[in-house]
């Protein structure tokens, strides 16, 4: 493992924190987030993002009380099995973070993580509808609750589609994409997964593609629906007020505009310091093993002011 942070404490990963490899989701740059969030015995952590609760059970097995956040309602269950004395969990948004932990009597953290995006378990259940590989109804709602994306495929219009798909997804072809939606949308309203994917593809130009073809459609989708660069900086907000002073914060961001809001809290913020320049990434080590670390970028401040 390459030296992370210069003057963080030297730290392993705890004996039988380990995750299985038949785990539901893999925890992403686990020794680098234990190394940045330096858990000690009794100290209290947020885990801003449970899912299905690895990084979770290794800030346990290092001794932490751990407050686990998520948005997601089946995520109550995954952390009811761990059936830890120092674990509570919460369900909730993590821009409400403040009153979570006080709901909870939790006192100040020493420790944030926020594991951003979807868990493999989200992506890989079809009928939760984040997927563009697995045909389900078109739902991509985290928190199962609140308007779904086929309700926002039905409501928006071809503008502000295009609008939304070159913003949140990055998508170049965003016009000729949304074009292609309202088409399909006023044939009969677009309510899975699998049309959505094959009206993305047939409206694609052709040519070369390292990528499927709907995948910057879906995330753009899947970002609005969850307003989650919304929940993003208010979480972040909310964690540089609560943490205790010399407390961290770790974010592993997924794709550009999380981690360029992550880059700019940190270097923006009175009471944070960044002690990543520039972002930490998986080892090839890592990333052989779970493919889904390649995109991780992880970056780390501490809290020097109140
Ligand atoms: C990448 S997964 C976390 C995986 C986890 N670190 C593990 O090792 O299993 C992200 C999780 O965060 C949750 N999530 C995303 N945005 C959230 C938010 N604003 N508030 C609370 N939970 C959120 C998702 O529901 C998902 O379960």
């Amino acid at each position: 493992m390459t030296t992370l942070l210069a003057h963080a404490a030297p730290y392993g990963t705890p004996g039988g924190s380990t995750p299985r490899n038949d785990a539901p989701h893999v925890p992403v740059m686990l020794e680098e987030c234990l190394d940045a969030l330096r858990p000690s015995e009794g100290g209290w952590i947020v885990d801003a993002t449970f899912g299905a609760g690895g990084h979770t059970a290794a800030l346990l097995a290092a001794g932490a009380h751990v407050i686990a956040i998520d948005r997601d309602p089946s995520a109550a269950q995954r952390a009811a099995s761990l059936d830890h004395p120092h674990l509570v969990f919460a369900q909730g948004d993590f821009r409400d973070m403040e009153r979570l932990l006080a709901e909870h009597d939790v006192p100040a953290p020493m420790g944030v993580l926020m594991d951003l995006g979807v868990s493999s378990m989200q992506l890989d259940e079809g009928d939760r509808g984040f997927a563009f590989r697995h045909d389900g109804p078109l739902d991509m709602r985290m928190s199962a609750s609140g308007p779904s994306a086929a309700d926002l495929i039905a409501e928006t219009s071809e503008a502000d589609l295009a609008a939304l798909l070159y913003r949140y997804g990055e998508e170049r072809h965003s016009r000729r994409i949304a074009r292609a939606i309202i088409a399909a949308r006023n044939e009969a309203p677009i309510t899975t997964t699998g049309r959505l994917a094959d009206v993305v593809t047939a409206a694609y130009p052709p040519g070369p593609r390292s990528d499927h073809p709907a995948r910057r459609t879906f995330q753009a989708l899947r970002i609005v629906v969850n307003d989650e660069l919304g929940a993003l900086e208010e979480g972040l907000e909310a964690v540089a007020r609560l943490l205790g002073v010399g407390g961290r914060v770790a974010v592993l961001a997924y794709h550009s505009l999380e981690d360029r809001i992550v880059k700019h809290f940190f270097k923006g913020s009175s009471r944070l310091t960044p002690l990543t320049k520039r972002p930490l990434t998986a080892s090839e080590e890592e990333i052989a093993r779970n493919p889904r670390a390649r995109a991780a970028k992880l970056r780390v401040a501490e809290k020097v002011s109140s």
